[in-house]
């Protein structure tokens, strides 16, 4: 504003002294006129009184200082302020000028000359030339810019005082909402898994990769925190549960026995997360999983007691067998299972169906489960992991039988608010079943808060917050977050083909062009995992970006699942449609976009096309974590591929340098899975290494490994109060 002052004012000066000066004349103009006609009668009377008279009248005006009247070069006549040294001939030569003043010793005047032409017969017109000289009073003009000066300093002093309270009103108020964001990236509630402020986007990688440092600074300075592995888990099960048996009881087996074409056994492992987790845990643990022979072949390789042992290639725990009459199954695992809790529980916008037949075979077949339980265990107080929504009903059924059991549960799927549980009619039911339990895990926080939530609405349990603590009649159970994860390293890594060996098996295998650049999803063919919105997602990225037509190539790996129910039917046809009219409208010749494979693939395989793949596309609507990403990230030895990730994973809150996205959107997960495509080496380098580090530390190992230490706590601490109980306080000093 000081500035603004500084250079307008003289500007301002300037400006009115012009048109001041301009108005000045043309009154001068006026004034010679109006005195005209009575001068040149004076003139020609030669009355030079009655001229001076006449001038001094006129002078009176405060603006005309002084009037002369010039007949050839003497000066005739003049007012009484008129300077008699002011000569006509200086007084001429001043008006000629640009700038005509001088100054008087009353101060500045402005000289104007106006010529007197007498009319036709004037006396006059004899003379020689004669001009009244006006001088102007120019004192007023200084007395207006003074004020001018004035009015505008204090106008600008006003406009600065109100745009600085604007100003500061304005940064308060994004000072605030910028502190606020920045305090949402560092509790990771924006970014990731929620929408990021444009003016924090800039600084959200600084702030994360800084988090990130702090992490690693604090895990290494933590030292043996860091590094799960087979042979530390192990460790812990001997220092802190003393080598107490391990009994791992869920619906899906590790290993599944299928007839072959010639009467034979094959065996298979099951896609799915649940297995991929546990199972390298049951081999560092040893002990019993007990699981359902769902396989052709799974009675023909059991003993008498329905064991087998596996990984069948080199044994290393037992796999007890549950046998399910197809009305069983039925009922308890396509039913209230699949039909019931998985829609119930995932936001997948599919209706629960809930049916009595189908409650009371789940409660019929986790009955059976528990006896099997209670059969394997050899002590009475086993630690026992009891696995997933199957199997709801399993640790009060334990713990009945059991009361020293150690029983972890672990919900691999989402858990939803109170109001989306309550539809379920057996929530009761479900709730004490579950409450059972020793430790009740989830994968995130989140699921936790929803779990003791919907405890606080439908049963009467005393709940510490504080603790994350469920006590219903006395017995207490523990609800904590336990995000799951993969083994690390991953099993026959120095065997795996160089990524630019399997890239070329890739693409002969399934007849791709040469540069293709490829795109993967690899799920079971269910409809929680977004895969027609991934297709549309793709659809949409060729339609705005043609320039990929030709390259770019989506091979979707489903592997065929529960596909007796109507639902996942209608799915599965749904997609494979779906990819046809991709194809048949970017297709051309021996180009296509969409490679579709509904079939089982084994971990190999998985591995060539992992390691493979520019693009691994993540996309479910909804799921508890989620491990195909992290399996991505494993096989990425050579640091390169880029992970697209949706934000309703729970392994989107871990893994921040995916490219998250929300995969109802269409046009942004098209736009993230472009960018992928054209991400240089070097930042899918940098994203890559961080993703695997978080894998890495964050393994399979680790997630039991807190699970089982935390088990160890409960275990000592109900084994202390027993003692307590029996014989009282030890007396101080005493025994
Ligand atoms: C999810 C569930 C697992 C289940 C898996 C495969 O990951 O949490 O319990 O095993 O899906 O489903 P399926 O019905 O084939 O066992």
């Amino acid at each position: 504003m000081v500035i603004a002052a500084y250079v307008a004012l003289p500007l301002i000066d300037k400006l009115t002294l012009r048109w001041f000066t301009r108005d000045i004349s043309a009154r001068g103009a006026l004034v010679a006129n109006a005195l005209h006609d009575s001068t040149i009668d004076a003139l020609a009377s030669r009355d030079a009184h009655r001229l001076a008279l006449l001038f001094d009248r006129t002078a009176q005006d405060e603006r005309v200082f002084g009037i002369g009247l010039c007949s050839s070069d003497d000066l005739f006549a003049r007012s009484s302020a008129f300077p008699a040294a002011l000569s006509c001939a200086d007084a001429r030569q001043t008006a000629g000028k640009e700038n005509p003043r001088v100054t008087l010793p009353g101060g500045a005047v402005l000289v104007t000359r106006h010529s007197l032409v007498a009319a036709e017969t004037s006396v006059i017109e004899a003379e020689p030339a004669s001009e009244m000289i006006l001088l102007h009073d120019l004192s007023f003009i200084e007395r207006r810019s003074l004020d001018t000066r004035r009015y505008l300093i204090a106008f600008l002093a006003a406009l600065g005082f109100v745009v600085a309270i604007i100003s500061m009103f304005v940064a308060q108020i994004s000072w605030r909402g910028w502190i606020a964001g920045a305090r949402a990236l560092l509790r990771g509630e924006v970014g990731p898994a929620g929408p990021m402020p444009a003016e924090l986007a800039p600084l959200a990688d600084d702030l994360r990769s800084r988090l990130r440092q702090l992490e690693d600074e604090y895990r290494r300075a933590r030292g043996p925190e860091a590094g799960w592995t087979p042979e530390r888990l192990r460790g812990l099960l001997h220092a802190e549960l003393r080598g107490d048996e391990i009994i791992v009881v869920s619906n899906r087996e590790p290993y599944i026995h299928d007839l072959d074409q010639h009467g034979g056994a094959r065996v298979r492992r099951p896609a799915s997360g649940l297995v991929t987790a546990i199972e390298p845990v049951m081999r560092a643990c040893s002990g019993t999983w007990i699981a359902h022979g769902s396989g052709t072949a799974d009675r023909d390789v059991v003993d008498l007691h329905d064991r087998v042992a596996v990984p069948p290639d080199q044994p290393m725990y037992s796999l007890r067998r549950i046998w399910l009459t197809p009305e069983e199954e039925q009922g308890y695992y396509y039913g209230f299972a699949n039909e019931g809790l998985w829609p119930l529980c995932h936001v997948a916008h599919v209706r629960p169906v809930f049916r009595e037949s189908d409650w009371q075979t789940y409660r019929a077949v986790n009955q059976r489960f528990a006896e099997a339980v209670l059969r394997e265990a050899r002590t009475d107080d086993p630690v026992v992991l009891v696995q997933d929504y199957h199997l709801a009903l399993v640790p009060a059924l334990v713990r009945e039988k059991l009361p020293q059991a150690t029983i972890l549960t672990f919900w691999h799927i989402p858990w939803p608010n109170p109001e989306s549980f309550g539809i379920c009619p057996w929530r009761r039911e479900i709730l004490l079943g579950l409450l059972g339990s020793t430790i009740l895990g989830f994968h995130t926080k989140f699921h936790c808060k929803n779990f003791l939530e919907t405890v606080d609405r439908f049963i009467e349990a005393r709940i510490e917050h504080e603790h994350s603590v469920v006590a219903v009649a006395e017995r207490e159970t523990f609800v904590e977050s336990y995000p799951i994860s993969i083994e690390w390293p991953q099993p026959l890594e120095g065997d795996w083909a160089s990524p630019s060996d399997c890239r070329r098996l890739v693409i002969e295998r399934h007849g791709l062009p040469e540069h293709a650049i490829i795109g993967l999803g690899v799920d079971r063919f269910d409809y929680t995992k977004g895969i027609v919105e991934r297709l549309n997602a793709v659809e949409r990225m060729l339609e705005k970006y043609p320039s990929l037509i030709g390259r770019f190539v989506f091979v979707q790996v489903a592997s065929p699942t529960r596909s007796s129910l109507d639902e996942y039917r209608a799915f599965q046809q749904q997609v494979e449609r779906l990819s046809v009219r991709i194809n048949s409208r970017f297709g051309a010749g021996r180009y296509q976009p969409v490679v579709f494979l509904a079939e089982h693939h084994d971990h190999a395989q998985l591995i060539e096309l992992y390691r493979a793949a520019d693009i691994c596309v993540v996309t479910s609507l909804h799921d508890g974590m989620n491990l195909v990403c992290k399996e991505y990230v494993a096989s990425r030895d050579d640091e390169q591929g880029v992970l697209v990730l949706s934000r309703f994973a729970g392994a989107a809150r871990e893994m921040h340098e995916a490219l998250i996205i929300n995969p109802y959107h269409v046009e942004e997960t098209a736009d993230a899975i472009y960018r992928a495509a054209r991400m240089s080496s070097g930042e899918q380098r940098e994203r890559m290494i961080s993703l695997r580090h978080t894998v890495r530390d964050f393994n399979v190992f680790r997630w039991a490994g807190r699970m089982l230490s935390d088990a160890a706590r409960w275990r000592l601490r109900a084994r202390v109060e027993e003692r307590v109980r029996k014989h009282g306080l030890p007396e101080f000093g005493g025994r």
